[in-house]
């Protein structure tokens, strides 16, 4: 049952569980708790078609750095038609991509040929993997999550741009959707080898996943590929509006990463000890959520008593013996959030 929905689909969670939709604590997703505050739209931006302004691109310049780039409603698009494109225009070898993450490219990447698996859940693992896979000329095209989302697992740039020059007609595909807390660690601080493609997400760190924007940084060739599936009009006004005011504003940017980083200790704090005693053990932890392995049983026997208690969480499956528990950040301000995960957790007792 719990695997049925997405993170964040309230109102399958409000089927599922008879809670109205208003009334959960949505842990669910990694999506920024303090979104962006979306400035007025001016009444023309409601009623024009929606040409990319040059002051969204200017504004993703500023941000991104100066790279050439796609804007498209969301990076889940691009991940959706990106491994046909890139097949077409490279090697038919397997696509390899990390047995833990965002399961949309393994999605995307399977419709269209072989692919193959990593470690996700362990860099040192990983990195074995490939570099022997790549030793024997095994692996057209690599996708790395980075950081992985639901693992935090991470890779420096300098890997990456390795990986990226031993790939023999193939492309490396970085998907950053929730690198924006570190952006040092971004391959967009690089000069980009053109065989590499990187997604970014507005959803994340700026809490504006309802607006649908990303970009994808590539070569000319790619971007030109990609434009052609996109087609015209593809970030509506309103998005752009939003989003120029949200990339454009440096001090917002810098308090709230300042921000997330300084509370992360107190959001893994809510729920360590707690998980600890019932012999989960701390897997992942980012600025924007933190993940518990355990068994499966307890991951599911948690995700159900938090959600009758109003808590949404996101189990995820590994295998037979393992999955993890997601936790997004609870909002510190509202006292009554803390309050209610407290009263869940001090019922868990019975599970022990
Ligand atoms: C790792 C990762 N990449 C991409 C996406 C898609 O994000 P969006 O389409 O909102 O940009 C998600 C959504 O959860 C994600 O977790």
């Amino acid at each position: 049952m719990s695997q049925l929905f997405h993170g964040g689909d309230l109102h399958t969670a409000s089927n599922v569980f008879g809670r109205p939709v208003d009334d959960w604590l949505d842990l669910s997703t990694g999506i920024n708790q303090h979104s962006y505050p979306a400035p007025a739209i001016a009444p023309e931006v409601w009623q024009r078609l929606p040409y990319l302004q040059p002051a969204l691109m200017d504004a993703a310049a500023s941000y991104y750095n100066q790279h050439p780039c796609l804007a498209s409603s969301g990076s889940q698009p691009v991940i959706e038609i990106l491994p046909s494109i890139l097949r077409a225009l490279g090697s038919a070898k397997a696509a390899w991509l990390a047995d833990v993450g965002y399961q949309e490219h393994r999605h995307g990447w399977n419709q269209c040929g072989p692919i193959k698996t990593y470690n996700g859940l362990c860099v040192q693992q990983a990195t074995q993997q490939i570099d022997s896979a790549m030793a024997n000329d095994e692996v057209g095209h690599l996708v790395i999550i980075n950081p992985n989302n639901p693992t935090g697992t991470l890779f420096s740039v300098e890997q990456l741009l390795f990986w990226a020059q031993q790939l023999n007609n193939g492309f490396l595909v970085v998907d950053e959707a929730f690198i924006d807390t570190h952006p040092t660690a971004s391959l967009l601080s690089q000069t980009l080898p053109d065989n590499v493609v990187i997604l970014r997400s507005v959803g994340k760190f700026f809490g504006l996943a309802g607006i649908r924007l990303g970009f994808t940084f590539a070569s000319p060739r790619v971007l030109a590929a990609l434009q052609q599936h996109i087609g015209p009009w593809s970030v509506n006004g309103p998005a752009q509006s939003v989003a120029i005011a949200a990339l454009n504003d440096q001090v917002w940017q810098q308090q709230m990463r300042q921000q997330l980083i300084h509370q992360a200790s107190t959001q893994l704090q809510l729920w360590h000890q707690p998980l600890l005693q019932l012999g989960a053990s701390l897997a992942a932890q980012h600025e924007l959520f933190r993940c518990f392995a355990m068994t499966p049983n307890l991951a599911h026997k948690l995700h159900q008593s938090a959600a009758e208690q109003g808590i949404l969480l996101r189990p995820v499956d590994i295998n037979s013996g393992k999955s993890l528990l997601r936790f997004g950040n609870i909002d510190l301000s509202q006292a009554k959030f803390q309050q209610r995960c407290r009263t869940w957790l001090r019922s868990l007792h019975t599970l022990r």
